[in-house]
């Protein structure tokens, strides 16, 4: 038997759109997945440690698994699984809103629902299906939450205790960097990540997940940045690892970078966030002209600047980052480095200390249009060696 099963179903009842198709096969997934590709001509790609496979046509892909029953060799390990019915199927799920199935039979089908997944449903409560869900997978913590947020629901009252003792417990600590990161990415794939973060920081999961992510401005700097990323162009997910690690030591910093084994661009986005709110009382009283600004301002990723601007409590460093990021920041001359070969500037470091010079000219104010800035590139080149031209 072939049954439709978990967040399809789920999402299928409550009337959202249903993203995945999962299949769970009574007998063998992988094998079914590649009779039906060789009947419809899709891709199949097969993981054999879960029996699972997935059929990939035209941009669209479905999974197809065995009906499985796992077992926990060790808290917080991947579960060792075996062949089983879909009752095994069903009970090894995370949430009894998520252990549903539907049978794919000619006629009038009904919804399998072992574990009151259909109350669960009509009640809007997110349930686990067994007191230790949560510590053999500690994943399940952060999925708790998201459904909550995503579907509005409440996570119910056993299950909050199950989930507080598990964090309570350090089953947090044992699970590896890119399985954190990993739920991470997904709570940042949401249409509205920062109340599941919130809700992870209430929890004391962000602190169970390295210690200093665990202070009491967390939920005010998830709100700022959300409620701004709302007003302007979204800047993207990263922006909340920037509200997250704003507080930071640099050290610290390095750690958590250690512990969710960060790709680069996190760990730049994280570096560059606690460097640049290091500047901002200097910031805040500098009156340094726009060319200087934009000199300290440059290594720096737009997303961390773009975060320490909403996140810092000095509106005078929020605007010389703002005024930064909108304006300073996308000046650029009008002449660029083929022109100045054009005008016999010889290739080499000229080159480049002329095209900051330029810059810096335009951003002051010292030049305006192109043909001052051909003088300015005259004036250098007959002057060799002028001082205009910083070294
Ligand atoms: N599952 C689980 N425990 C996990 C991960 C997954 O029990 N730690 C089960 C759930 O029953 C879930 C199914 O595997 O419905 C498929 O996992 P996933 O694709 O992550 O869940 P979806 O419900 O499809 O999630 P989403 O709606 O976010 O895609």
């Amino acid at each position: 038997m072939i049954y439709l099963a978990g967040g399809p179903v789920r999402d299928a009842l409550l009337g959202r759109p249903v993203a995945d198709l999962d299949f769970v096969v009574e007998g063998d997934g992988p094998q079914l997945a590649k009779e039906i590709a060789a009947e419809i001509g899709g891709q199949v790609v097969v993981h054999p440690r879960f029996s699972t496979a997935s059929v990939a046509l035209e941009g669209t892909r479905v999974d197809v698994v065995t009906a499985r029953r796992e077992t926990y060799s060790q808290p917080a390990a991947l579960p060792d699984v075996t062949a089983g019915s879909i009752a095994d199927d069903l009970h090894r799920r995370d949430f009894s809103i998520n252990a549903l199935a539907l049978p794919l039979v000619d006629s009038r089908p009904q919804v399998l629902d072992l574990h009151g997944g259909l109350d669960d449903i009509s009640l809007g409560l997110v349930r686990s299906l067994h007191p230790n869900s949560f510590v053999d997978d500690p994943t399940r913590i952060f999925r708790a939450v998201r459904y909550q947020q995503r579907l509005g629901f409440s996570i119910e009252d056993d299950t909050l205790a199950q989930l507080r003792d598990a964090v309570a417990g350090g089953h947090i600590a044992s699970l590896t960097p890119d399985r954190v990161r990993h739920e991470l990415e997904r709570i940042f794939q949401e249409d509205e990540p920062a109340p599941s973060l919130q809700c992870l920081s209430a929890l004391g999961v962000l602190g169970a997940i390295h210690p200093s992510l665990a202070y009491p401005q967390a939920e005010t700097h998830l709100a700022a940045v959300a409620a701004s990323q709302r007003e302007i162009a979204p800047p993207g997910h990263l922006v909340y690892v920037a509200a997250l690690t704003y507080p930071l030591s640099e050290a610290q910093a390095e750690a958590v970078i250690q512990r969710l084994s960060m790709p680069a661009n996190w760990a730049r986005l994280v570096r560059d966030t606690v460097r640049v709110k290091v500047l901002e009382n200097a910031l805040a009283v500098s009156h340094a002209a726009p060319a200087a600004l934009a000199r300290q301002l440059d290594g720096f990723c737009p997303e961390a600047l773009w975060a320490v601007s909403r996140l810092t409590c000095s509106p005078a460093a929020a605007q010389r980052i703002s005024g930064y990021l909108n304006e300073l920041r996308c000046t650029a001359p009008a002449l660029d480095g083929s022109d100045l070969l054009a005008m016999g500037v010889p290739q080499g470091p000229l080159v480049g200390r002329l095209l900051q010079e330029l810059r810096d000219a335009k951003l002051d104010g010292r030049v305006s249009t192109e043909l001052q800035e051909r003088r300015l590139v005259q004036a250098v080149l007959t002057n060799e060696g002028s001082t205009t031209v910083h070294g």
